[in-house]
């Protein structure tokens, strides 16, 4: 299983003083040195956190994969065909948000969605839809032609008691076997933590998971590389239980 860090919130720490640390392209260079498997940012419409030459410089400097999450919006389109980056995630995007709210509803944008999978894929970037563990918007990704599916786990990951986060991730393990079945590959993320993502890095047909606010909250305190390093080892005993 590929751990994805997600370095977002060190561009929002930037940002909150418009000045120039904690440089991003520096955590994804520690990420790497820790092993991670790729990094991720979203390049967000309003810029809130990641700017657009953070983007190019660190698909520049890293030799690990390069995931862009990104909306469906042309400019950032654009950005995308220009940067090449391994694999785009596609998210939906709302400027009230604090974080991505819910997955993208494929269904409803078939058309745009399936044009923008293809620009991508032509120019040989793998394709991932950021959805809701929906088998209607499972079938619906995998009609538009994308490479993979990335399951949102906040329902899991914010459900209230013990028994809705058991239904929540019956929910997520039925989808993905389901999406696996259809040739998809299934990543997963949102909302993942130290103390929630065991049963998440548990399912057998997920192959990816991305992370952000967990690692980048504990890294305040232990280190980026420490922190990278930890969730690692909660996954790999998480998958040793399969094997
Ligand atoms: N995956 C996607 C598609 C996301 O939009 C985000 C948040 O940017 C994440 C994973 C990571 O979520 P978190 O920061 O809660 O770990």
């Amino acid at each position: 299983m590929r751990l994805g860090v997600n370095i977002d919130h060190v561009a929002t720490l930037r940002q909150a003083r418009r000045t120039v640390e904690p440089e991003p392209v520096y955590a994804a260079l520690l990420a790497q040195e820790a092993l991670a498997d790729g990094i991720t940012v979203h390049l967000r419409e309003d810029r809130r956190h990641i700017q657009d030459s953070d983007v190019y410089q660190i698909k520049s400097v890293i030799k690990i994969p390069l995931n862009l999450e990104m909306s469906l919006n042309e400019e950032i389109v654009n950005i995308a065909f220009d940067v090449k980056p391994h694999q785009a995630t596609i998210v939906p995007e709302n400027r009230q948000e604090i974080t991505t709210e819910g997955g993208l509803d494929v269904v409803s944008n078939a058309e745009r969605v399936r044009d923008v999978v293809k620009r991508l894929k032509d120019r040989g970037i793998v394709v991932s839809l950021f959805i809701d563990p929906l088998e209607w918007q499972v079938d619906e990704a995998k009609r538009v032609g994308a490479d993979a599916i990335e399951f949102h786990t906040g329902n899991y990951a914010n459900a209230k008691s013990q028994k809705e986060r058991e239904i929540e991730l019956e929910k997520l393990s039925d989808a993905c076997r389901y999406a696996k079945s259809l040739g998809l590959h299934v990543h997963a993320g949102h909302g993942l933590t130290y103390e929630n993502v065991k049963p998440v890095a548990a399912i057998d047909e997920i192959e990816e998971l991305n992370i952000g606010h967990s690692i980048i909250s504990k890294s305040v305190f232990v280190g980026l590389k420490e922190a990278v390093r930890l969730m690692r080892q909660l996954i790999q005993e998480a998958r040793w239980k399969l094997a």
